[in-house]
């Protein structure tokens, strides 16, 4: 045997032991994915739960159909929003009552933002990541144009240098616990713990972390957090975004949208606002039932699962890939750009190549799904649910044979949207 052959073998054989270790290899059947795709795009957008069409059927020929404008009360869509938070609540560690579904990531962002500096008035600076994915930058600018702040672009790792010099001037500091491009991990305690010591707030987006990670933002003290439905949730495309805020917070918290749901009296149709108590002051206007009740379906996938074993699960699959791009892919052009360190990693692998995109276009096309960043990052997101070793070496072994023929275009067309 050569030893490219034999090294193979050693991998495939390595997958095998895994997988037929894997204690959660059940929960692939939570999830409808076609038989011949290995999707590791579950970070951009979840796959379709098994849970969610008799649910969304349920919704619309009994719930909509039949029960008409009752079901508001009768199937507790009224509540919708913050039963689906509350249930978020439990993959990020937030006790029930502060978390909140509805509206977009941007929209919840924008919130959250405006409210953590409108709780610190007399701090001039908003602080983000250069590198933060381009919806928060955009909004942290926003924020700050419309009272009159500045923004700061901070890198995690030089937080604690940045707050020793202009901590008292802060009002908030807002990153990502996992960079969408490198899958990078950064420590969300010592962060938000360098953010409190200089009085300052700590918001997070969760995006990449929520239903990837165990999470704990009651534990760390996280003042607000928001992320998406529609990546590690899989709550279907343009799913519901999620806003938590500390309790601690809630009678102080000013919203920038006050809609009429999130009044205290939202039928008296009241000439002026007074904000309900608790988180469903930052309801805004009437929630996407279908939307919320697609994801509230969704989320059953995760019932009984054991978070920090998912995680353990998440860090053996992109441990296993990152071997399997060692052993398989150095002469090809491929870097890996996520940290080797597991306690580094979140849930993707992202390789570094030249032809990024030609790649993900050949990929899909012989059964992988992954995807890429410009210029030249091909990015695979890890969904424990539903992944197994098997795939991962099937995605490697693949990817290895397109760069050995060059077997892609090496300048596809762009694509249409991607998020
Ligand atoms: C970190 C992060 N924040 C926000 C978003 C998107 O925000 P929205 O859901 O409003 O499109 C993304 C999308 O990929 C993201 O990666």
């Amino acid at each position: 045997m050569t030893p490219a052959l034999s090294a193979t073998a050693g991998l495939h054989e390595q997958a095998a032991r895994l997988d037929a270790d894997d204690t959660l290899a059940d929960l692939r059947a939570r999830f409808l994915l076609p038989p011949d795709v290995v999707y590791l795009d579950g970070n951009s957008l979840g796959p379709l739960p098994a849970a969610v069409p008799a649910a969304l059927d349920d919704v619309v020929r009994r719930q909509w159909a039949t029960g008409l404008i009752g079901s508001w009360n009768a199937a507790g869509w009224w509540e919708a929003p913050l039963r689906v938070g509350d249930t978020v609540g439990r993959l990020i560690g937030a006790a029930p009552g502060q978390t909140i579904a509805g509206d977009s990531t941007s929209v919840q962002l924008f919130t959250a933002l405006d409210a953590a500096a409108a709780l610190r008035p007399d701090r001039p600076l908003l602080v983000t990541d250069p590198g933060h994915f381009p919806t928060d930058r955009y909004l942290a600018d926003a924020v700050a144009r419309r009272r009159d702040l500045a923004v700061r672009h901070v890198r995690p790792g030089d937080l604690p240098d940045f707050l020793a010099a202009e901590g008292d001037r802060v009002a908030v500091v807002s990153y990502s616990p996992v960079d969408y491009r490198t899958g990078e991990l950064y420590d969300m305690r010592t962060l938000t713990r360098a953010a409190h010591d200089a009085g300052a707030l700590a918001l997070w987006d969760l995006c990449h972390a929520a239903g990837a990670l165990p999470l704990d933002v009651d534990g760390l003290g996280v003042d607000l957090a928001v992320g998406c439905g529609y990546k590690f949730l899989s709550g279907g495309p343009g799913a519901p975004a999620f806003l938590y805020v500390a309790r601690r917070h809630h009678t102080t918290l000013e919203t920038p949208l006050p809609g009429w749901t999130g009044h205290a009296d939202p039928f008296a149709l009241a000439d002026s606002y007074t904000p309900a108590p608790g988180i469903a002051r930052a309801r805004i206007g009437t929630p996407p039932i279908l939307s919320l009740l697609a994801l509230e379906a969704a989320l059953t996938a995760f019932d009984g699962v054991d978070l920090a074993r998912l995680r353990t699960k998440s860090l053996s699959l992109t441990g296993f890939f990152l071997r399997c791009v060692d052993a398989l892919l150095p002469p090809l052009g491929f870097t890996p750009v996520t940290p080797a360190e597991p306690g580094r990693r979140g849930s993707q692998v992202t390789l570094r190549h030249a032809h990024a995109r030609g790649l993900a276009v050949a990929l899909a096309e012989v059964g992988v799904i992954a995807d890429m960043r410009a210029p030249d990052l091909l990015r695979f997101g890890v969904n424990a649910l539903y992944t197994s070793h098997r795939d991962m070496l099937t995605a490697a072994t693949r990817l290895r044979d397109l760069g050995e023929k060059a077997d892609y275009d090496p300048a596809p067309p762009t694509p249409g949207p991607v998020t």
